[in-house]
């Protein structure tokens, strides 16, 4: 008798555990979550993104791109500011596609430590930077939407993982296209979301292949503008036999307007000058060239796009309700 009652509370509190999870899980993310619980938290963000970005316009494409790098890998959970910790498997911070070139972790360290003095424990490092990427867009190109929040945060980052998710700047736009596909996200959208490009920069070895080293029949990209090839030799010296390229020499992404998020992207790819393989066939592809031309005639319309794709990005298997937890440092689980 009293096994059975033991049974019957033992299913009771599997099926109480059960729809606990599946009600966590069906959470979702929404305008003004913080609204009553830290009011001033997206003030904060803008204020800190605002401080850094006038006095480093590079910092907002950082931080555009930590948002694409964080939501690709393990969903938007800010797995990506997780440090390494000794003894266990490298975390995506590390990972060559991070380490040494994405910046403005210190800016998210910043606003989160002026958070957390004025409410602790509420805020999670994956709104901060969502938040910090609207932010940027907003600085960078007067883009502007309201940020879905109540994310969580996830406790692991593993390096491996990134290569897997993120695509390596020598994709063609059918193995992008699948890339994003693989998250959920449409062509079209893959397309929209690449004019971030139109701001900040690349290292030489992100593309020097392009100059030095293209193929069998051709040491120079034939894709590539030949006077924009002869400008990117002048700063980006062959890498000595064996090594991988430089990696400390930086070009801009667009040429024209470096620190502008706009569409000239898109007219800079229709004169061959896109700077990265991944960038150039867009262009290239019958599957994306009709977007590219349409964004490049349509900036108005682009931006909008833009904003859309970004919120879109930004729901990609986040953690809610219960799930995960509000770090209260964001390098290092609690
Ligand atoms: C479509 C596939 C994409 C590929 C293959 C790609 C690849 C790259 C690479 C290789 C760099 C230069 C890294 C370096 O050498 O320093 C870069 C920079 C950048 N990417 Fe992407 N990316 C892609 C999509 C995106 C998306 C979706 C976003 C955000 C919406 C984004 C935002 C940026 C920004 C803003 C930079 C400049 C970063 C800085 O100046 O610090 N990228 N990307
Ligand atoms: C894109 O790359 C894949 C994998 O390398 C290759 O199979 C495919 O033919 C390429 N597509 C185009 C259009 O070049
Ligand atoms: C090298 O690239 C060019 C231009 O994309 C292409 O036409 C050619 O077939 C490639 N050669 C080899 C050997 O892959």
């Amino acid at each position: 008798m009293a096994g059975s009652k033991l049974h019957f509370l033992e299913l009771f509190s599997f099926m109480f555990s059960c729809s606990l999870l599946a009600s966590a899980s069906a959470v979702s993310l929404k305008v003004g979550f913080y609204a009553e619980i830290c009011p001033s938290a997206e003030t904060i963000v803008r204020k800190a993104v605002n401080e850094v970005v006038s006095r480093n316009p590079g910092m907002a494409a950082g931080l555009i791109r930590m948002y694409f790098h964080d939501c690709f890998v393990r969903g938007c959970d800010a797995s990506v500011l997780l440090s390494s910790l000794p003894g266990n498997p490298p975390a995506e911070r590390d990972h060559p596609a991070n380490n040494p070139s994405l910046r403005g972790f210190e800016v998210i360290d910043e606003a989160k430590a002026r958070i957390e003095a004025l409410c602790p424990g509420t805020v999670s490092c994956a709104d901060i930077i969502a938040f910090a990427a609207r932010d940027s867009t907003y600085k960078a190109g007067g883009i502007y939407y309201a940020v879905p929040a109540g994310r969580r945060d996830g406790r692991v980052s593993i390096s491996d993982e990134v290569l897997q998710n993120l695509p390596p700047p020598f994709f063609n736009a059918t193995q992008l296209a699948q890339t994003f596909a693989r998250k959920g996200m449409s062509v079209d959208e893959m397309v929209t979301l690449s004019g971030a490009h139109s701001i900040g920069v690349a290292h030489c070895s992100s593309f020097s292949n392009r100059l030095y080293s293209f193929n069998a029949t051709h040491a120079q990209d034939p894709s590539l503008d030949p006077n924009y090839a002869a400008f990117l030799k002048t700063r980006c010296p062959p890498p000595p036999p064996g090594a991988g390229g430089d990696l400390t020499t930086t070009v801009p992404l667009d040429a024209i307007t470096p620190n502008q998020l706009d569409n000239k992207y898109y007219s800079e790819l229709r004169h061959r000058r896109g700077l990265l393989t991944s960038d150039q066939t867009l262009m290239d592809s019958g599957l994306t060239s009709r977007m590219v031309l349409h964004n490049g005639r349509n900036g108005a319309g682009w931006a909008r796009k833009f904003a859309r794709a970004m919120v879109h990005m930004g729901s990609l298997d986040v953690l809610t309700g219960t799930q995960g937890e509000i770090r209260r440092i964001c390098s290092v689980p609690n």
